[in-house]
């Protein structure tokens, strides 16, 4: 953790983009039956926003002054996303990658109250872009449910 609250709750934002991207890519990877394409394919286009997002946080935690802590072990210890399992169905995947899309949204929501409090507007708008992206998300998988 950092001595600064936004960078501290944009570590934890840090670490559940880092931990959804690796499981939206291994679902991608790994997901099976009759939606298979589609299904392979909204799972790339996330992850591959994902990917792009990390880097982007991070470097909005370097541009708050911070040092980004950045390890598989300090991002499995703080993130909320469990791992994906490579053997669930594919109602799981979606299911659980819609769960894991609104437990992103608390840690931005986090993240924005804190620069909010410190009147911080370009991190401001930084999250709730990342909130407008994981709401559009959220909602493409729960529209994927049988
Ligand atoms: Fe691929």
């Amino acid at each position: 953790m950092t001595d600064n609250k936004i960078t501290d709750a944009l570590q934890i934002v840090l670490a559940d983009n880092y931990a959804l991207y690796l499981k939206t890519q291994n679902y991608h990877w790994n997901v099976t039956g009759a939606n298979f394409r589609s299904l392979h394919l909204l799972f790339e286009e996330q992850y591959t926003d994902l990917f792009t997002a990390n880097d982007d946080i991070a470097e909005r935690i370097r541009t708050l002054g911070s040092k980004v802590p950045a390890t598989l072990g300090i991002f499995a210890s703080v993130t909320n996303i469990e791992d994906g399992n490579e053997n669930a169905d594919a109602q799981t995947m979606v299911k659980e990658l819609a769960d894991d899309q609104a437990k992103i949204l608390k840690s931005l929501t986090n993240a924005l109250h804190a620069a909010q409090k410190a009147q911080d507007e370009a991190t401001i708008d930084f999250i709730i872009n990342r909130i407008g992206v994981h709401e559009k998300a959220a909602w493409i998988l729960r529209s994927s449910l049988l």
